[in-house]
């Protein structure tokens, strides 16, 4: 099982757009998908139509796999399901903080769903904080959309330096750029600085879409809606790209 984190400090950056599209993939590629929700607005659960239950359970989220497994839901794509977020994830922060072993807590959950699923899809709030370290311990990949303007390089940097200074490995972080106008010659210019200057950005490039803001209309991934389009292509080709790390053991497509 492989654990991919959606997570950028910055909000409204395609995080979530992401973690919808990527799971969509995965699992009509025959990947047993999880898409976690972290983020206490619910945008992911949204777009896939999958409500929390009433209760307020995200204190138990920590405690053991079985509450987790618990909340899971179906979504209505084949081998997804999504752990929809709830308004009280909002306080996970002040929860991992008051916990012990906090930052080996989520990685410890997770390891209990490892028979379920070949991918677990994290989709993350855009702070740097208790949860995030938790995150960044239990994921094999965290996968940071960067918008190719200064100010998101800066944040990025930013992501590199706080890496080094708790000993993360850099190779887990994996940037890629996201909401991409070409025609604008800041995003061309800050794309080929930002590829010579730091390794491992992917190929595979999000551009900016209509197709993708629209997600909210339709709540649902791109491919559903726009199948031959831009969007749709760009998120497959970063699938694709991605598969040699995802794909389970002996599994071909
Ligand atoms: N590539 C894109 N092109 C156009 N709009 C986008 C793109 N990616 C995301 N958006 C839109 O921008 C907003 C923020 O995106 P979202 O994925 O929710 O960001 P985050 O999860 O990082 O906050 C949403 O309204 C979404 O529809
Ligand atoms: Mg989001």
């Amino acid at each position: 099982m492989k654990v991919v984190a959606c997570y950028s400090m910055k909000g409204g950056v395609g995080k979530t757009a992401t973690a919808v599209n990527l799971s969509y993939w995965a699992a009509s590629q025959g990947l047993r998908t999880l898409l976690i929700d972290l983020d206490a607005q619910g945008a992911s659960s949204f777009y896939f139509r999958v409500k929390p239950g009433r209760k307020k359970w995200g204190k138990r989220f920590f405690q053991a796999y079985e509450n987790v497994l618990e909340q899971i839901r179906a979504s209505d794509f084949e081998g997804l399901d999504v752990l929809p977020a709830h308004l009280s994830f909002r306080n996970f922060d002040a929860l991992l903080a008051s916990l012990e072993k906090r930052k080996s807590r989520l990685r410890r959950i997770l390891k209990g769903l490892k028979g379920e699923y070949d991918l677990i899809v994290l989709d993350c709030p855009p702070t740097i904080s208790h949860l995030s370290e938790s995150v960044f311990n239990a994921a094999d990949m965290v996968l940071v959309p960067v918008i190719p303007t200064t100010l998101s390089q800066r944040t990025f940097e930013q992501l590199l330096a706080f890496f080094a200074e708790k000993g993360y490995a850099r190779e887990v972080v994996v940037p890629f750029f996201s909401m991409v106008q070409r025609q604008k010659a800041l995003h061309k210019s800050t794309m080929t600085h930002m590829r010579q200057r730091h390794k491992g950005f992917l190929q595979a490039v999000i551009p900016f879409a209509r197709d993708i803001e629209n997600m909210g209309e339709h709540r649902a991934p791109v491919a559903v809606f726009a199948a031959r389009k831009p969007a749709t292509k760009a998120y497959l080709a970063m699938f694709d790209e991605l598969w040699p790390s995802l794909r389970p053991k002996g599994k071909k497509r």
